[in-house]
């Protein structure tokens, strides 16, 4: 775009020409269509273009300027209502500044002292379309949208379906009244109405005003009764009489005459109030649960009101302090893929840098693979299935402290050589394959050991009480290691931590009791705890590894069933074979899934983590350095179920699934997740159903829990009511957690 000083007369005409055309377009699709094609703040771009424009050559200002218009000319749907008085525009303020400069402007125009009171009053801006209702002998006569501000469109049969309008004032109203205000719609109610529309396979509506004003302007008013609209009076119109000397007493009688005004609405003395006023709205803004886009400010006196006028279609009185647009439009330059502390590949948006909500931005989430493909949460298309490309021109939203999004594009402006953006299938940070989730939408680096963005993670994980237990080396100390660029004291992986001592013993330049934080005597212990955890048992092994999904109740499941961590490790290889992950099922996968408590999430947590090469290098690393002892279980061998198989389905009322386990398997017995030919006894509580089933039609014995305590010769144990976290969970694993997807 060329620099407005670089205009000549001729490209500034053509210019002004062609944002008069490409404006009147856009109005008429917001206004009439109710569906805008590009962000406010693309709009605002545009006509502050235009506006710049006329400023350096007024003699091209054309009679058909944006800068012209009050809101559009009415559509031609509805009968015309001329309003009584017409409905004006506010004047803006964008910063606290602007609102000084108003309430000078005020006591200049008034003559009043610095020290005079001047009451004003300030409200939020409700995001809606205005409506004035005209009351005759308190009954609802007439409903007008502001249309040019003179005349309206007549939706008076429409209006009377809304709750918050009542068709007759309560109270002594006065003969002839005009309540002015807004109708505007809950996000709540928005977003189920959208869901509505996505099931009828209907189009979506933009945002919360545009689906007001779709609503609102139906030719058929049953439609615009079945929608959730509601309505905020701020204002009047033409009166009979004023029910009031002041903006305060005139709402609080609009109230009275069963109107909803808004909380939020209250008189200040001075601008410093005005403005924390505005900060504190500002602050419950998303959660008020409606849309509002800045505060209105008024002088309360109506006499004071009454001397000050107007300026063109502005009342000199008001002024509208404007919130920081949310949405800009740039170019997204690149798309960057961000590793988490949990593994979690989240592509990043590189943008040319925009200011959004009053901030600079140059980076915004993409959330995951999915949504660049213009597929959300379970399925559902969005962006009617618009995908994002590198070279996009996108628009990007910063609402509130949510982190910036990008959250549409505009494809008018797609580069002819964008192509689709195609994810990676391996971690940009350490080469691993990255896997799509079976159970979300997140693709994760499966490199959990070596993989950098990890490590620190990983090794605090590694090292924590439930894990190797390591005391000595806490946060503070596996960053430092960590980030240690000397080999004598590095740390990236859980066997350096076995080898620190090894390398502190050879070098001579980098002794760690030389190092700010450490001293002998915190060295000593620090290697004495490393040491004493040369020998750790099978399941603290396997939760310390922090493969995603095997918590301590798992780890355990599978210390217990496969008693080495070669037994385990060998499955868990074969399994994986053959590597196509939909074609998984050889006898190893099963066997895995037969476990009890251990499901198909878990099982392929497991085999991705073997597959990676990076893992079993790591893995082989930390073993010449540990000792994993085998899980001996103490069996009764003389127990009646010792040496059985046996399978326990359906609702437990004695003992918890895993209390069953843990005492089947003390008895001698090998607890299974499925019944098959080699099942000897199945235990089935009520509720069972297909294990039942088919233990029936395999022949296998089959007893009640009642019956299961008889077997064993015990009471059946007290009730326990201390419920197992689910097995898919593990809590305390990091790698279990939700990941930051902090772009920033
Ligand atoms: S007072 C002469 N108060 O903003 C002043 N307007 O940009 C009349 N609006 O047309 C308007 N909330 O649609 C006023 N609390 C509020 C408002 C409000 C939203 C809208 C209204 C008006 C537009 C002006």
């Amino acid at each position: 775009m060329t620099e407005i000083e670089d205009l000549t007369l001729d490209e500034a005409a053509a210019e002004l020409e062609r944002l008069a055309r490409e404006m009147a377009e856009h109005d008429r699709r917001y206004y009439q269509d109710d569906a805008p094609e590009i962000s406010d703040a693309a709009y605002d771009a545009l006509r502050q273009r235009n506006r710049a424009i006329e400023e350096r050559f007024p003699d091209l200002v054309r009679p058909d300027s944006p800068s012209l218009k009050v809101g559009t000319e009415v559509s031609e749907k509805f009968a015309k209502i001329t309003h009584a008085l017409p409905i004006l525009s506010l004047d803006n303020a964008f910063s606290d500044a602007d609102v000084e400069d108003f309430a000078a402007r005020l006591r200049r125009f008034l003559k009043l002292g610095e020290e005079a009171p001047l009451a004003i009053t300030a409200e939020p801006k409700i995001d809606g379309l205005s409506l004035s209702l005209r009351y005759e002998g308190g009954k609802l006569v007439s409903a007008a949208t502001r249309g040019d501000g003179t005349t309206g469109e007549d939706v008076t049969r429409n209006a009377r379906t809304i709750k918050d309008i009542p068709g007759t004032l309560k109270g002594d109203a006065p003969d002839v009244f005009e309540v002015r205000g807004e109708v505007y719609m809950t996000h709540a109610d928005f977003a189920a109405m959208n869901e509505r529309q996505l099931a009828a396979g209907k189009p979506l509506f933009a945002n919360p005003r545009n689906a007001a004003a779709g609503s609102l302007r139906q030719l058929d008013s049953r439609i615009t009764k079945s929608r959730p609209l509601h309505f905020f009076a701020y204002a009047w119109g033409e009166a009979s009489v004023v029910p009031g000397e002041t903006q305060t007493e005139v709402v609080a009688a609009i109230a009275r005459y069963g109107f909803k005004v808004n909380a939020l609405m209250q008189r200040f003395s001075d601008v410093a109030g005005l403005v924390a006023h505005y900060h504190a709205i500002e602050e419950q803004r998303s959660a008020l649960g409606y849309d509002i886009d800045g505060v209105v400010y008024k002088v309360d006196d109506l006499a004071l009101q009454k001397r000050l006028g107007f300026v063109s279609r502005s009342p000199r009185w008001a002024i509208a302090h404007k919130f920081a647009a949310e949405q800009a439009t740039t170019v997204l330059r690149d798309i960057e893929i961000q590793v988490g502390r949990t593994g979690a590949l989240t592509p990043v948006a590189k943008l040319a840098p925009v200011t959004v909500g009053g901030v600079v931005v140059s980076n915004a989430t993409l959330h995951n693979a999915d949504y660049i493909k213009g597929v959300g949460q379970g399925g559902v298309t969005l962006r009617e299935g618009r995908d994002i490309r590198i070279g996009d021109t996108v628009i990007v939203q910063r609402a509130g402290d949510v982190i910036p999004q990008v959250v549409d594009v505009l494809l008018d402006k797609r580069p002819a050589d964008a192509g689709p953006y195609l994810f990676p299938a391996r971690c940009p940070i350490c080469d691993s394959h990255a896997v799509r989730e079976d159970d979300g939408v997140v693709t994760r680096c499966t490199g959990g050991l070596i993989c950098p963005a990890q490590a620190v993670e990983r090794i605090r994980h590694f090292v924590s009480r439930n894990a190797f237990d390591i005391e000595g080396l806490g946060e503070k100390q596996v960053e430092f290691f960590f980030k240690a660029e000397d080999d004598a004291l590095q740390v990236r992986s859980p066997a350096d931590i076995f080898t620190l001592k090894e390398r502190q013993s050879r070098s001579t330049l980098k002794k760690l009791e030389n190092i700010d934080g450490f001293g002998p005597v915190s060295v000593a212990k620090l290697f004495a705890a490393i040491e004493e955890r040369r020998t750790v048992p099978l399941s603290r092994f396997l939760f310390a590894l922090g493969i995603r999904h095997v918590g301590e109740t798992n780890a355990k499941r599978f210390a217990r069933h496969y008693g080495s961590l070669s037994a385990f490790a060998a499955d868990a290889a074969t399994a994986v074979l053959p590597v196509e992950k939909k074609d998984r099922g050889n006898e190893a996968w099963q066997a895995m899934n037969d476990i009890d408590g251990i499901g198909g999430v878990v099982a392929e947590a497991v085999v991705e983590f073997f597959a990676e090469a990076h893992n079993r290098e790591a893995l082989a690393a930390l073993l010449d350095q540990v000792t994993v002892l085998d899980e001996v279980a103490v069996v009764d061998a003389s127990s009646p179920v010792a040496g059985k198989t046996v399978v326990f389905t359906g609702t437990l009322e004695q003992m918890t699934r895993d209390e069953a386990k843990a005492m089947a398997e003390a008895l001698g017995a090998k607890v299974s997740g499925s019944v098959s030919k080699k099942t000897d006894l199945v235990v089935a509580g009520p509720g069972a159903g297909s294990k039942l089933k088919q233990a029936t039609t395999l022949g296998v014995e089959v007893i009640d829990e009642a019956g299961w305590f008889v077997r064993i010769g015990r009471d059946a144990a007290p009730t326990q009511t201390a419920a197992e976290p689910p097995s898919d969970q593990a809590p305390g694993v990091p790698a279990a957690e939700a990941d930051p997807k902090d772009p920033a």
